[in-house]
């Protein structure tokens, strides 16, 4: 997956016709035989395809069935203590009555460990988090996929000596329907898990920080809801969770390419490509009525589309919530009283872009986002 930029990538995707709102996008998710993913994306950057997202059943279903242990609740959920404890530390400066910086301070480090914990590969989340916000920059912000692709091929000789952590490793022996996965099939997976809960988590964090510092009334249902615990009563959703939900909702800013191959099921080559609008749906208020609010009290909490639908649904959206939760705890702990944005930051250096909802302009894909306790 990729993030905002040049007219060869991602501004390619942005520029495509799109497929727009809740119910459309919801639809045409679920579609895959008529919506298909099989093409290659990011193509300033990359030569290989990111697996499982850019290809089709019965392709995906296989590769993304490699992966599925390692996303599961059984795998992720024993991590929550050590995502909680790594939040925590990274902004206690906070509760010191120091400022903090969310975006490259607080967020990258925090979801390059988990991602990290995930795959195995704690000793390479130093070399991991000095790539930067995005996988594809260089080191003055150009989309460059020079030094990620030199370290994603190291990373598969490494684990064709079976020492690349138990994920890559376990997918150089692989071979599903009897088939062994080839070397560009590994990358492309391997280039996928490290980026696409990357730009993603790190505005969800973020987004937390920017949600807290502009709706304080919240605060009381916030502190009330208390923070997770592990006996058992994180179970059912609380207050806690639903503002989470609500600035993924509100924040996240993903389009999806699709090749739509229409009902007469055009070949992939010749059938126009069209984006899945997820905003879109997200902001659209015969789903979510005044859209640009948050609300605690949405009957349909997770009713967003923030991690898309149907075969390609994010594979990542637990360990999304848990960082996310693990955050918003953590900001809450160190700063009871809430968060004030630095203005010293600027308006520019803290918002990428902008969604305007229902007239209201919601700051997406976050650059530097200054904060200290209130
Ligand atoms: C706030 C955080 C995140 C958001 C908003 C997000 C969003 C999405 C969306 C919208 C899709 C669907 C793409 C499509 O339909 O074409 C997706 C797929 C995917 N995501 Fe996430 N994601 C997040 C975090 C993560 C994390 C933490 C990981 C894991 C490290 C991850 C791994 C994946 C993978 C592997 C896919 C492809 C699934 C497939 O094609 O079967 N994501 N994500």
């Amino acid at each position: 997956m990729s993030d905002r930029g040049s007219p060869a990538g991602p501004g390619r995707v942005r520029a495509l016709p799109r497929v727009r709102g809740h119910d459309a996008v919801k639809a045409a998710g679920r579609d895959w035989e008529r919506y298909a993913s099989g093409h290659q994306g990011d193509e300033d950057v990359r030569s290989y395809r990111q697996l499982p997202l850019e290809c089709d059943p019965p392709e995906h279903t296989a590769l993304r069935g490699l992966l599925v242990p390692s996303f599961s609740r059984h795998t992720i959920e024993p991590l929550r203590a050590v995502v909680a404890a790594d939040a925590a530390a990274l902004v206690a400066p906070l509760g010191a009555g120091r400022p903090v910086e969310l975006v490259e301070e607080v967020a990258l480090p925090f979801v390059v460990r988990t991602i990290c914990r995930i795959l195995d590969l704690e000793e390479d989340a130093g070399r991991l988090t000095d790539f930067g916000l995005s996988v594809w920059g260089d080191h003055l912000g150009r989309r460059d996929g020079t030094a990620f692709h030199a370290y994603l091929d190291e990373l598969t000789d490494r684990a064709d000596r079976g020492e690349a952590g138990r994920v890559m490793d376990a997918l150089a022996v692989a071979a599903p329907g009897g088939r062994p996965l080839g070397r560009e099939e590994r990358i492309g997976i391997a280039s996928l898990l490290l980026a696409a809960g990357r730009d993603t988590v790190i505005g969800l964090v973020a987004g937390i920080g920017w949600a807290l510092a502009a709706r304080p009334d919240l605060l009381p249902a916030l502190h009330a809801a208390g923070p997770w615990t592990a006996d058992g009563t994180g179970a059912a959703i609380d207050a806690r969770d639903r503002f989470i939900e609500e600035v993924l909702r509100l924040t996240s800013d993903l389009v999806m390419e699709r090749i739509d191959r229409g009902p007469e099921r055009l070949d992939l080559t010749v059938a126009p490509h069209v984006a899945l609008d997820f905003p879109s749906a997200n902001h659209d208020a015969d789903a979510f009525p005044s859209p640009a609010e948050i609300r605690l009290d949405r009957p349909n909490p997770r009713g967003h589309l923030a991690f898309g639908i149907g075969a390609h649904a994010c594979l990542g959206a637990l360990p999304a919530r848990i960082e996310g939760r693990a955050a918003l705890d953590a900001l809450l702990a160190a700063a009871p009283s809430g968060l004030v944005l630095d203005p010293a930051a600027g308006a520019d250096a803290l918002i990428a872009g902008t969604h305007h909802v229902d007239g209201v302009a919601i700051p997406t894909g976050f650059r530097r986002v200054v904060v200290r306790g209130a």
